[in-house]
């Protein structure tokens, strides 16, 4: 395959075709935005898991990443019980809120189910006698009846990076009508390359000519339309992640300087469960003037900073949050609690900045 393109979002949408199954969901987006407001909920859409890129049309093959979606899943319980309405934004069959306490490989849901009763026509379905007072499973279980009464929870799959393009567009235009009530907290893995549909094979790409040369192109980064054109004045939470901890701050301030977001969270591969930085941007007023001088009387000197409130320089905070990597036997602290609580303080403290405008 050759020649690789350089798209832009607007590019992008206009060559690459939407999901059959878009309009669809955002009917439900537009339903559930709607219920959440009339109950003066805030509403958050959390993106969680890894997107494909596929190869043929006919798709046989394709590239993917490690996300198994646990950040996203984890976030979206503790969001829940904060108060906050959840969109959960998921690849398919990654984990969910909930149910992930009970995968099928870590913890096998059949394993909590007994077969009551004595004989075959009073045998009925219960639950193992070691599982009934299971109080996690009791935890679990009440917030997600909780949760499921409330109608707090929606959930949307994607599978290829240009479903979850598309997706996250649609919903972003939709939930913008909360404004400064809305946060958009971006876990999910997105791929950085795609082949565009134009340079596709139609079907399985054939071995018989030796090795495989393809040539991908970059996926425009959609942070920036984001926060200028799809979001009005919501709350933007985008995740840096990094296998060279070195990288994280710098790259993480670089977003925030390019996007204009509100925060970013960097997180290192390995040690992304234990540790992660929160960097936000903080407006420093510049240092006065040296006694005795002001700005008429500087002569050819440098030119001394303008007084003006509104220039000011830009700076950045970073703050980590760090829980134990071996925890206390039974003690099963997730970083997501400590990182919703924070994200909830600083979104409320943002609301509170600027009331008028909620
Ligand atoms: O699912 P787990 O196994 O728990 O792992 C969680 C995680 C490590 C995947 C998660 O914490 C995380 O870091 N997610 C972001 C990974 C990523 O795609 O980083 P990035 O540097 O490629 O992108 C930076 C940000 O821009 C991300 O918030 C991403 O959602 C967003 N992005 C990326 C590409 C793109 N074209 N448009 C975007 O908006």
């Amino acid at each position: 395959m050759d020649q690789s393109t350089s798209f832009s979002a607007e590019s992008y949408f206009a060559t690459q075709p939407a999901p059959p199954t878009l309009a669809q969901d955002i009917e439900g987006v537009k339903e559930f935005v709607a219920r959440q407001a009339a109950n003066n909920r805030r509403v958050v859409l959390v993106t969680s898991g890894g997107t494909t890129v596929p190869l043929e049309l006919n798709v046989v093959r394709f590239l993917d990443n490690f996300s198994a979606g646990t950040r996203g899943a984890t976030s979206a319980e503790y969001f829940l019980k904060a108060g906050y309405a959840v969109i959960f934004m998921h690849r398919q069959f990654s984990l969910q809120p909930f149910s992930r306490h009970y995968s099928h490989s870590t913890n096998p849901f059949l394993d909590f189910l007994a077969i009551d009763g004595d004989g075959a026509d009073t045998e009925e379905v219960g639950i193992t006698p070691d599982k009934r007072a299971d109080a996690e499973l009791f935890g679990v279980l009440k917030e997600y009846k909780r949760v499921q009464a409330l109608g707090a929870l929606h959930t949307l799959e994607f599978v290829t990076v240009n479903d979850y393009l598309w997706l996250l567009r649609a919903v972003s235009q939709e939930l913008s009508v909360l404004r400064r009530r809305a946060m958009y907290y971006l876990a999910a893995a997105v791929s950085d390359f795609f082949l565009p549909r134009q340079k596709m094979s139609e079907h399985k790409i054939q071995s018989g000519k030796g090795s495989l040369h393809i040539e991908m192109d970059q996926v425009p980064k959609v942070l920036k339309p984001m926060v200028e054109e799809w979001t009005r004045d919501g709350y933007i939470v985008s995740f840096k992640l990094e296998t060279d901890d070195g990288l994280l701050i710098p790259k993480a301030r670089a977003a925030l300087e390019r996007y204009g977001h509100q925060v970013v969270i960097g997180n290192e591969l390995h040690t992304r469960k234990y540790q992660v930085v929160f960097v936000e941007r903080k407006r420093k007023p510049l240092p006065p003037l040296p006694p005795g001088v002001d700005d008429d009387e500087a002569g050819d000197a440098p030119a001394p900073p303008p007084k003006s409130p509104q220039l000011e320089s830009m700076t950045f905070a970073e703050s980590w949050i760090r829980i134990p990597a071996t925890p206390a036997v039974g003690n099963v602290k997730e970083i997501e609690e400590d990182i919703i609580a924070e994200l909830v303080r600083r979104h409320d403290a943002w609301i509170e900045s600027t009331p008028a405008e909620i």
